[in-house]
């Protein structure tokens, strides 16, 4: 029987196996029509427990247009969530009535907990502030079809860099690239957290710390946008504060490259004003149209309908260990396993001995 592999973070798949998605999608934006009966017979689930526009209807429309089908909820509420029914259990009852899930969760780990009970492959479509893959596979994708590469490229973060998942994502993929650096750009409230930080430079990455837009856009060869997330703040007075600490204005292009491309995982709220998307360096966008040609890619290639893809070895398999006591307990209070008490925690122990949660990603300490 064919491996199932899920995609719960970037790490999950080689660089290599990233060219392939990569590749295929670029087969499908040249020629759509060729695959247009891939996936005849079958079907994707969406379990939306937070709202989407672009994730939920990119991954719909890349199962239809594939010949699929699609059932699921864009509102926990409306399904037997509101009774009770907890995760593991809802991916169990789905794993027998669809091919593949698509899961989004406010709860950080949650998608690595569907995984584990399910018979089909899971994709996580966001959970909390932890981790959105998919929106990672759009960005590289979108980045490579502008500079024909990965590598020996500097990269802007700006915005939510305390919240923002897909700047964890995005850190974590392309920090596997050879010579890439980066540019954190926030105010201090919303810095990159100490962990993703401590992990770059364990790895002997190079970052460096700007606090304005004009400090840090000078030299960027991508430029990435991120709002700040008002959901996941609990002190409303803090959101306020720093809501409009970073605006890209066309003034401030002015000291950007001639061909460095802004990007956004979108939506937007006014951190870009609307006079650039003129601008022949904004790829938001046609970098959100992408992201549905490499949801069809992954579709095929967790489906196994793109060659021997799942059944190679996955790049993140390591031993996990069940933690046996309090002190190797995660203590993130927004992880799965914090919401979910039947769930058993779990970490791995990395080649620095350091421990982090399987779910959340979290350093136990
Ligand atoms: N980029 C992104 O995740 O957008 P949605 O929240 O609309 O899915």
């Amino acid at each position: 029987m064919d491996k199932v592999r899920h995609l719960i973070e970037p790490l999950d798949f080689t660089t290599e196996e990233l060219e392939d998605l990569f590749k295929l999608a670029d087969k499908i934006i040249e020629n759509p029509k060729e695959y247009a009966h891939e996936c005849d017979g079958k079907i994707l689930v969406t379990l939306f427990y937070e709202p989407s526009t672009r994730t939920r209807f990119s991954f719909e429309a890349a199962m239809i247009r594939l010949g699929g089908n699609v059932v699921g909820f864009s509102d926990p509420d409306s399904s037997s969530v509101t009774k009770g029914e907890n995760v593991p259990d809802t991916i169990r009852i789905v794993s027998g009535y669809a091919d593949v899930a698509v899961i989004r969760h406010p709860v950080e780990g949650a998608p690595k907990a569907a995984s584990l009970f399910s018979r089909i492959p899971v994709i996580n479509a966001g959970d909390g502030g932890h981790q959105h893959p998919t929106q990672t596979l759009t960005d590289l994708s979108t980045i490579r079809s502008k500079f024909g590469r990965l590598d020996n490229l500097k990269i802007g973060i700006c915005g939510d860099l305390k919240y923002g998942r897909t700047t964890h994502s995005l850190v974590d993929a392309m920090s596997r690239y050879e010579n890439n650096s980066f540019v954190f750009i926030s105010p201090d409230e919303l810095r990159m957290p100490a962990y993703i930080c401590d992990e770059l430079k364990q790895k002997g990455q190079t970052f460096k710390e700007a606090r304005t837009i004009e400090e840090g856009i000078s030299d960027v060869d991508v430029f990435y946008m991120t709002r700040v997330q008002r959901e996941r703040f609990s002190d409303l007075d803090e959101y306020e504060r720093v809501k409009d600490s970073c605006i890209l204005t066309p003034e401030k292009m002015k000291l950007a490259k001639k061909d460095m491309i802004i990007l956004h995982p979108l939506p937007r709220v006014n951190e870009i004003h609307p006079d650039i998307d003129d601008d022949a360096r904004a790829y938001y966008f046609r970098q959100a149209e992408r992201g549905m040609y490499i949801r069809m890619s992954l579709l095929l290639h967790l489906l196994n309908l793109a060659g021997d893809f799942c059944r190679n070895n996955t790049a993140s398999e390591h031993e996990v260990v069940i933690a046996e006591g309090e002190a190797e307990m995660c203590k993130n209070p927004k992880c799965i396993t914090a919401n979910e008490s039947a769930l058993k925690h779990r970490y791995y122990v990395h080649r620095n001995g350091v421990k982090t949660c399987d779910y959340c990603g979290r350093i136990i300490e």
